[in-house]
């Protein structure tokens, strides 16, 4: 193992370390800071972008302003309501920045805020109808408008600027007068900004404005049944109208909240990495260092040659565009963020309806582009209930993207370890369904080293690794270190890079300097041993592995006292068969045994677990250590005899 690699590694362990900390976050939500174009917005004629901001009616480089209606959405509905969820109602926040300039004294008409059921802009919608009806739909339309209003111009309307709430038709049911509250809503000589926000919390509806952006007063608010209204799919954005009086109506900002009611207001979760103290940054350096100095020595490599390796895969798994998956996350924004590793930020979107994670691997790592070949090429091919599928893979402008099945439990380890940091704790799994989980587990790992065509190793089996589905059945996830092995290049069924992470990794890793069938059955040992006992791995400060003071060492201790119940997490609070919760603490010891060789096989470990074999004979003392590991591998005889076969017949140990 190079100098290098061991720091990578280091590196990466401690960026591993992270604790999780739960978060709120609703799904639809955008944020324009600027318009720098038209990406993600649907335009109607007239309407355009122009400098930085979206004109609604035409921008000044037109000769002709009158007459003209205008609309501009963003280009994907929001769920405002659920009939099958009985009739729930999202609640949403919008804040948005309008610049009405007067091309005309007075100038005209108006700009609003609209949900509407659909994009079309209505004929003849200009004038006073200010894009939201026109005189045939007014009264019958399915739209909700917050309007901006800059002229009277019928008498029912408040006189020059205010602020009106229309319900399918362009009579507000409540007005405000901005006048009277000292708001210029528009003027000739100087272009001013308006600052508004509009929330909806299910119920009541209220408006905030003012003309400098830093405090908006509310002026409005008033019981709203939207869902009475609107369809369950609105369309949220602006819509502007000139008559032969004429302004430009300009929005410069906008920032979109909205609650995710197919979710609920369900907590989600998202990584937050902690530095593992002084060590990170340390070996944070050291690597940079390192990684800066591999890049000037080795060009990265060219785009075609990912495509070629991933397309040259068997069953590569669909292809995306960029754009596509921009889309479905919101630009890859912050509030759709599930989680962040050292290999990048896992993401939640929405694809064609259905909730995807799309995991964005660093740019810049060369680490990241093996990863993300190993990951889209070995799980890409791979079908199984317990492991986590792939939906399809996107390399376009140095992205390198990774699109997943959405898993809503998130991971293993928000309900065994908890988050001391904030004190939020999940409910405690029961024993049935960690029993289940692990299962689960030795399906999907089974089928990687014993199933598929190829054998896979995985490499980096651990409880963050492990997602949960909505009915908490476990599913193996992150490929990133995965290796499949080709027969031709196998020497002992292993592959030769060292990677992993501290406490689940075996003892001879170090040693050996390789991944085996045998260091991934280690590293199940521990998780099994994790799961059972609600504690982390090891020492987390401890960077080598020291067998000595982790998980597995603490277990044998309490196996030579004959006390190895007491390990069993308090939080199962003793609702557990006495013999059945013995048999699985064995077996996970017995996956980490410290020889290799008598390591069960994952086809052992499945036929224990389903009670059709005895659990392991263990000795009473934790065995040493040995090194070279004693008979020489026998499993190598043949070329073929891996593939299928059981490969460290646990027999061996049992018959002793
Ligand atoms: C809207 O803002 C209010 C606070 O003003 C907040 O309580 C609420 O959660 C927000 N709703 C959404 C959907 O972001
Ligand atoms: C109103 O808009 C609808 C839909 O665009 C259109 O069919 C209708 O003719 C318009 N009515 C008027 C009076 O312009
Ligand atoms: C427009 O702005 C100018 C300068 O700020 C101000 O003097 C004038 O009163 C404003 N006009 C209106 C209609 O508010
Ligand atoms: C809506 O407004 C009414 C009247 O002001 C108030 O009683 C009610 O609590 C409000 N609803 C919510 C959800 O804030
Ligand atoms: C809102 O309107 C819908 C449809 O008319 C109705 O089913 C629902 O009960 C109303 N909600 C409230 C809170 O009145
Ligand atoms: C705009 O509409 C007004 C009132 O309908 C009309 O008088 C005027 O000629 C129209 N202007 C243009 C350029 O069509
Ligand atoms: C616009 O038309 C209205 C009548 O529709 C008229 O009162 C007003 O003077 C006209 N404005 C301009 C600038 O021609």
């Amino acid at each position: 193992m190079s100098f290098s690699r061991a720091f990578e590694s280091l590196f990466l362990a401690a960026l591993l370390l992270g604790g999780g900390i739960l978060t709120q976050v609703g799904c639809f939500s955008f944020n324009f800071p600027d318009f720098p174009d038209k990406e993600f917005l649907k335009l109607s004629d007239n309407s355009r972008i122009f400098k930085g901001a979206i004109q609604v009616t035409l921008d000044s480089r037109s000769e002709n302003l009158e007459n003209k209606s205008g609309r501009a959405f963003y280009e994907t509905p929001f769920r405002l309501w659920s009939k099958s969820k009985g009739g729930v109602t999202a609640s949403f926040n919008t804040t948005f920045q309008l610049n009405i300039n007067n091309m005309t004294n007075p100038g005209g008409e108006g700009l609003a805020f609209i949900l509407a059921a659909d994009t079309t802009l209505p004929e003849g919608s200009d004038g006073q109808w200010l894009g939201i009806v026109n005189a045939s739909t007014n009264g019958s339309a399915q739209v909700v408008a917050v309007e901006f209003d800059t002229r009277q111009s019928y008498p029912e309307d408040l006189e020059d600027f205010h602020v009106g709430l229309d319900v399918n038709s362009i009579y507000s049911i409540q007005q405000v007068s901005l006048r009277g509250l000292g708001i210029t809503l528009a003027n000739i000589s100087a272009a001013n900004d308006t600052w508004a926000r509009v929330e909806y919390d299910g119920e009541n509806i209220t408006v905030s404005v003012n003309g400098t952006g830093e405090y908006m007063p509310l002026i409005m608010s008033l019981p709203l049944n939207l869902s009475a209204y609107l369809p369950e799919m609105v369309y949220v954005g602006f819509s502007a109208s000139t008559s032969n009086d004429t302004q430009l109506n300009c929005v410069r900002s906008w920032k979109f909240e909205g609650e995710d009611i197919d979710e609920g207001l369900e907590l989600l979760w998202v990584w937050i990495t902690i530095p593992a103290g002084v060590i990170v940054i340390i070996s944070g350096i050291v690597f940079y260092l390192f990684w800066e100095r591999k890049h000037r020595e080795q060009p990265e490599d060219a785009y075609p040659r990912i495509e070629d390796q991933i397309r040259g895969s068997s069953m590569a798994p669909r292809k995306f565009k960029l754009r596509e998956l921009r889309r479905a996350t919101g630009n890859f924004n912050p509030r759709n963020e599930l989680g962040k590793g050292g290999f990048g930020t896992v993401y939640k979107g929405l694809l064609a309806d259905k909730e995807v994670a799309v995991k964005r691997v660093s740019k810049d790592s060369r680490q990241g582009k093996q990863e993300f070949i190993a990951e889209v090429t070995t799980i890409g091919s791979l079908r199984h209930k317990n492991l986590v599928k792939l939906i399809g893979w996107c390399y376009e402008k140095g992205e390198l993207l990774i699109v997943y099945e959405y898993m809503p439990n998130s991971s293993l380890d928000k309900f065994i370890f908890g988050d001391e940091k904030l004190g939020l704790q999940q409910p405690p799994l029961s024993w049935e369904r960690r029993h289940t989980i692990i299962h689960g587990v030795a399906l999907a790992l089974d089928y990687l080293h014993n199933g598929c065509e190829k054998r896979v190793l995985h490499r980096d089996i651990k409880a963050s690794n492990i997602m949960l589905d909505s009915d908490f059945s476990a599913k193996l996830g992150d490929f990133g270190l995965a290796r499949t092995i080709q027969q031709k290049d196998v020497t002992h069924h292993s592959t030769k890079e060292v990677a992993g992470t501290p406490g689940y990794m075996a003892p001879e890793t170090f040693l050996v300097g390789r991944a085996t069938v045998e260091t991934d059955v280690y590293a199940f040992g521990v998780l099994v041993l994790e799961v059972i006992c609600g504690r982390k791995p090891g020492n987390q400060g401890d960077q080598h592995n020291s067998y000595n003071n982790g998980i597995v060492y603490w277990l044998w201790e309490l196996r030579r006292k004959d006390r190895i119940l007491d390990a069993v997490d308090s939080k199962l609070a003793g609702e557990f068969v006495e013999d059945e919760m013995t048999g699985m603490l064995l077996l996970g010891l017995a996956c980490c045994h410290p020889n290799p060789n008598q390591r069960p096989s994952m086809k052992t470990v499945l036929q224990v677990l389903k009670g059709e074999a005895p659990p392991p004979l263990l000795p009473a003392e934790r065995p040493a250590f040995v090194w070279p590991a004693m008979p020489p591998s026998f499993k190598e005889d043949t070329d073929n005899a891996f593939i299928k076969s059981q490969l460290t017949p646990f027999t061996e140990l049992a018959g002793r």
